[in-house]
């Protein structure tokens, strides 16, 4: 279990310290916590503590809040939809919040998910279960290809194709059986050793097509999942031509190709959908975190032969879709809309790579700058080139006394994922001082 800094490094007020203390009596420690910034309330780009103290959000509650903190019009909504009907359970009835929530993914589908359909329900981990189980009872097959540096989620199906760090499968052994992981294309340390993406002709999908030609019968192969960016893995974005290839394979040999946008999705990383950035159309698209505006809410979608072929009552949830988190989500999805944030995100987003990059020469830490949209990882390295684990530790440890919340991802990445409503002033204001931490911790 990682170890937790003591309250004496990381606590600025009492009313925090008394909430820690008594969080450590009554919480698992298996919840880890990055930080130990208590969160009172929460407005816009900022969070405040028990103490008052104002922290700029590079988190947003990991990818979630993208319309920021409490936003007036998400507020009004989740009021309005609790004063009518909190839960009412889909098996149960028909309500409205739910296939509005559905009509309008659709909407914002690409390809024929367009004419597709979904299903509500209420985690990222959920969504990723569904994704299986449709892909295995409509194929009739049992295998899933996977990647390394993935991550799909906790629960024992969605754990089984997550492989981002080996904490999360520790004594766990009895996993779904026919996953089968291949790397991801993480370029910056090619598993390879290619010199580079531009040259080197995409051999990563070759070490898909090998799977299928000594360990995975490409008819079992019920479906490959990925994530379009690689997020708790590291932010990786892969080469130029991967998800098409990964297409092109499952259309060879009749699998169904998966995309977790649980991170990526709902306007993240400049586009609706990640998989729009290659213009590559999944059959199943899984998400949640941003899709609920803040209240738990996940989906797929799907195309409709798909959807059709899987038979009443064969899955389901209690709460899935409901309807005061999709009157959240919708809200969210509107203002992402009509509020331009997916152009705004990559405008800024660029802007935080470029200030990151400027920044390389004085700081040979900064080995790696990637991401699209707001989905910005800057990796540390040490002077041997290897992933800096303890001087992220540092940084994520010092850095909420400057009043940043912030996290990482993969081995030694910071990971920016503010709300997409931040503007270029506080992007500015939060980069200054992460550059400022970082010029004490250079080697
Ligand atoms: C890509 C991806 N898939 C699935 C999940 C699991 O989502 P949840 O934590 O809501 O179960 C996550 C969570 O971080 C994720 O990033």
């Amino acid at each position: 279990m990682p170890a937790k800094a003591s309250s004496k490094e990381k606590v600025h007020d009492t009313g925090s310290a008394d909430l820690i203390e008594r969080d450590r009596a009554a919480v698992a420690g298996t919840i880890y916590r990055y930080t130990d910034i208590t969160f009172q309330r929460g407005e816009g780009v900022y969070l405040y503590d028990f103490g008052g103290r104002k922290y700029l959000d590079f988190v947003a509650g990991i990818a979630t809040m993208n319309v920021g903190h409490c936003h007036p019009s998400v507020v009004e909504a989740i009021s309005d939809q609790a004063g009518k009907l909190i839960h009412g359970a889909s098996h149960v009835g028909y309500m409205k919040p739910y296939v509005d929530m559905l009509e309008a993914l659709k909407a914002t589908a690409p390809g024929d998910l367009k004419n597709g359909k979904g299903i509500l329900m209420n985690s990222g981990s959920e969504a990723v279960e569904t994704g299986i189980k449709l892909a295995r009872y409509v194929t009739n097959r049992p295998m899933i290809l996977a990647f390394t540096d993935s991550f799909h989620g906790r629960t024992m199906g969605a754990l089984s194709l997550t492989a981002s760090s080996p904490i999360y499968r520790h004594r766990l052994p009895s996993l779904l059986t026919g996953v089968y992981h291949v790397p991801y294309p993480y370029c910056y340390r090619c598993p390879l050793k290619h010199e580079s993406p531009e040259t080197c002709n995409l051999a990563c999908l070759n070490l898909v097509e090998k799977a299928l030609e000594t360990v995975v019968p490409p008819q079992d192969l019920a479906g490959i999942i990925v994530e379009p960016i690689a997020g708790e893995g590291g932010y990786i974005v892969p080469p130029d031509g991967f998800l098409g290839g990964l297409r092109e394979i499952c259309d060879c040999h009749g699998a169904l190709l998966i995309a977790d946008e649980v991170q990526t999705g709902l306007g993240r990383t400049g586009k609706m959908f990640a998989v729009e950035h290659w213009d590559v159309v999944p059959d199943i698209i899984c998400m949640a975190k941003a899709l609920g505006g803040g209240l738990p809410l996940g989906a797929i979608l799907a195309k409709k032969d798909l959807v059709d072929a899987w038979p009443p009552a064969a899955h389901g949830t209690t709460f899935g879709g409901n309807p005061v988190a999709c009157r959240a989500g919708l809200t969210s999805l509107r203002i992402i809309q009509e509020e331009n944030l997916m152009d705004h995100a990559i405008k800024v987003g660029d802007h935080i790579q470029d200030s990151f990059r400027e920044a390389q020469g004085e700081l040979p830490m900064i080995g790696d700058i990637r991401g699209k949209g707001l989905m910005v990882a800057v990796e540390l390295i040490n002077a041997d080139g290897s992933p800096a684990t303890e001087i992220i530790k540092a940084i994520i440890r010092e850095i909420g006394a400057k009043g940043i919340v912030l996290t990482k991802c993969g081995a030694s990445a910071l990971r920016l994922a503010p709300p997409l409503i931040i503007t270029q002033g506080q992007v500015d204001e939060g980069v200054d001082i992460i550059l400022e931490l970082l010029r004490e911790h250079q080697w």
